[in-house]
């Protein structure tokens, strides 16, 4: 089982999105089975809220599923978790801050693995924008989760060792 977190500042606006696209893969390659998927935000702001309707808006847009209610990260996540993706350098300092002894999830900067990122680590924060960038949002969160899934065959671990090793932040 591969279990995966998605981790952004209010879990409303980016972790959902990338919740939504990555279950969609796993629905799409028929994976449903070897995987468990969530999201959480770093803030306490949106504890129990749906999405951000601009999110709902553009994952709908393509024909996906979204059902989330905004949750804070637990210390549990980190052993629960083998796979914590952050959305951006701000969250993953929080998750390297909290992280406790008895940890074992691995944490990632989701960016690194979007082909098109051009040096850039992180997924904007679109809160405070417009639709466009919930839009560009979508597209770098899709690539990323292509990357993810290149080359993995049913009942592999998500990423290869050599992989593990390269993408670790
Ligand atoms: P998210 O976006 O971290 O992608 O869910 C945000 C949502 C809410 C706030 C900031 C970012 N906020 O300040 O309330």
């Amino acid at each position: 089982m591969n279990k995966v977190l998605f981790v952004c500042l209010g879990n409303i606006c980016r972790s959902p999105m990338a919740e939504a696209i990555f279950k969609n893969y796993v629905f799409r390659l028929g994976l449903k089975e070897y995987f468990e998927i969530d999201s959480a935000g770093t803030a306490a702001y949106h504890i129990g809220s749906k999405p951000d309707k601009r999110t709902i808006e553009v994952v709908q847009n393509k024909s996906m599923e979204i059902k989330h209610l905004a949750r804070q990260i637990v210390l549990s996540d980190f052993t629960s978790y083998e796979y914590i993706f952050a959305m951006d350098t701000n969250n993953l300092a929080v998750l390297k801050n909290l992280y406790p002894l008895n940890g074992t999830a691995k944490l990632f900067l989701m960016r690194k693995f979007d082909p098109n990122a051009n040096g850039s680590l992180i997924v904007p924060d679109p809160y405070y924008g417009t639709l466009e960038d919930f839009q560009k949002v979508y597209e770098i969160l899709d690539s990323a989760t292509a990357r993810i899934f290149e080359g993995y065959k049913p009942g592999d671990s998500l990423l290869t060792e050599q992989e593990l090793d390269f993408f670790k932040s």
